[in-house]
């Protein structure tokens, strides 16, 4: 980057140039070239709506298109010499521009400002990435069905305190993933709606004398609408916390998911096997095989959370309207943007992969009295009161623990002891292929009904 002295775009009052550490320390375009395209992409529209309302002539407006295309050429080819000098992505683009076409180029800033500018660029850039994590999303939310289809009848445990509590379908387990997803989807697809109004137009920020027109610069990016209030367009950055916000909560899902796969892959438990591709070894420790992704992206919730309340606190209490704290904005949201689209296709390309060790799953739910419930519902059946039953129950589980049994395991004569009401159709309700298909209703875990749930949720994703 090449550095120059007083400032083209704004030097005109100042008799010296800015200090060469503060010219550095106030720039953006470091990091905010990354909005090239939506820079440009605005500047052309905002060229056609002056050119339409006749503030721009036929042949400035030919060349300003021309030469912001060449400009793009030039960027995309790494030919673009980017200036700290020109402090941000804007007026280096608008520079470059001048520097091609001559006077034309100087006439594009006209009726707007960078601070509409910079507010509409960003929500440009914002809304693609929105679709490309809607994208991730979905296909994770395949990756998922996939898996469920595969285990919509594997038994595991089912577990509350992470202890053992009642048999279910390693199927339904999914299937709880796949609606923390699909709320993902619905809480992202609201922040792009909600986003998806032009503030340009709104110029610094009461808006511009010469005889604009809003709405077609805004139809001509594809926003809704324009924004309403010229002061809000140019200070709001409520979309930037909602946007950090889903991001969290989806974070927060995939750190639960990880967290998980943690688990289930650790010999203690056993239920799961990771494709090699998506862990590591140990240098030290031959054995190891370590489940790398699903750790990092544990790990990297964090950032996420914490660039959410880095954009709470860089908004809280900033007056009315355009201050340069909202330059701050950008590298949060690029940095939670990378860390959601990374983790998320990690995900959507290792849960199709994941392989279950049935066996495990199976051994490990009938060790732990997970039908003990099952013999207290039979029991209610039979006409004793819920709390009865409870503590009939408690009493064959210790006599359980007490000899290393099983329930299931019991004789019918030694059941009976605990409760005269007992009969051989007992062990129906105690073997754990009875428990499952018993909560068959929707919503519940028996196969037949993931496989239900199996079949809207592939209606849903579309
Ligand atoms: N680089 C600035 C930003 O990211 C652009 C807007 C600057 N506006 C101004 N009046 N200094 O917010």
């Amino acid at each position: 980057m090449s550095e120059q002295k007083v400032n083209q775009q704004w030097g005109g009052r100042f008799s010296e140039s800015t200090d060469a550490f503060v010219q550095a320390f106030t720039a953006s375009v470091q990091f905010d070239q990354r909005m090239y395209r939506e820079d440009i992409a605005g500047s052309k529209a905002h060229a056609e709506m002056l050119f339409k309302q006749n503030i721009l002539s036929q042949e400035d407006f030919d060349a300003i298109i021309l030469g912001l295309t060449e400009v793009q050429m030039d960027i995309e080819s790494g030919k673009f010499n980017w200036s700290i000098a020109l402090e941000d992505v804007h007026m280096n683009i608008e520079s470059a521009l001048t520097d091609k076409i001559g006077i034309a180029g100087k006439r594009l800033h006209t009726g707007r400002s960078r601070n509409d500018q910079v507010a509409t660029d960003i929500r440009l850039w914002l809304r693609n990435t929105l679709d490309l994590i809607d994208d991730e999303l979905k296909r994770l939310q395949l990756g998922i069905i996939d898996l469920a289809e595969r285990e919509y009848s594997t038994i595991m445990p089912g577990f509350t305190h992470l202890q053992v509590a009642q048999p279910i379908t390693f199927g339904h387990h999914l299937m709880a993933w796949f609606e923390m997803i699909k709320r993902d989807r619905s809480r992202f697809q609201d922040c792009r709606e909600r986003m998806n109004y032009s503030p340009l137009g709104a110029a610094a920020l009461a808006g511009t004398t010469y005889p604009i027109n809003r709405h077609l610069s805004a139809e001509l990016l594809g926003f809704n609408a324009p924004t309403e209030n010229s002061l809000d367009s140019v200070s709001d950055r409520d979309f930037a916390i909602e946007f950090a916000s889903s991001a969290s909560i989806l974070m927060m899902h995939l750190s639960r998911f990880s967290e998980e796969l943690v688990l289930w892959s650790t010999p203690a438990f056993d239920f799961i096997d990771l494709p090699d591709r998506f862990c590591t070894g140990s240098s030290i420790m031959p054995q190891k095989k370590n489940p790398d992704v699903p750790e990092l992206v544990r790990g990297k919730s964090g950032r996420v959370f914490g660039h959410l309340m880095g954009l709470l606190v860089l908004m809280k209490s900033q007056p009315l309207a355009y201050n340069k704290d909202n330059q701050e904005d950008k590298e949060p949201i690029f940095d939670v943007a990378d860390t959601v689209l990374g983790s998320l296709r990690a995900f959507a390309d290792m849960v199709p992969a994941i392989i279950a060790k049935k066996d495990n799953m199976y051994l490990r739910t009938k060790l732990g009295f997970s039908t003990a419930t099952d013999l207290a519902d039979y029991l209610v059946r039979k006409g004793i009161a819920f709390r009865d039953a409870h503590e009939i129950v408690g009493k064959a589980v210790k006599l359980g623990v007490d000899t290393s049994r099983d329930l299931s395991e019991m004789s019918l004569e030694e059941l009976q002891n605990f409760s005269s009401l007992i009969e051989a159709d007992v062990f129906e309700a105690l073997t754990l292929e009875g428990s499952v298909n018993a909560r068959d209703h929707f919503g519940g875990t028996a196969p037949a009904q993931v496989k239900a749930a199996i079949e809207r949720a592939k209606v849903i994703v579309g």
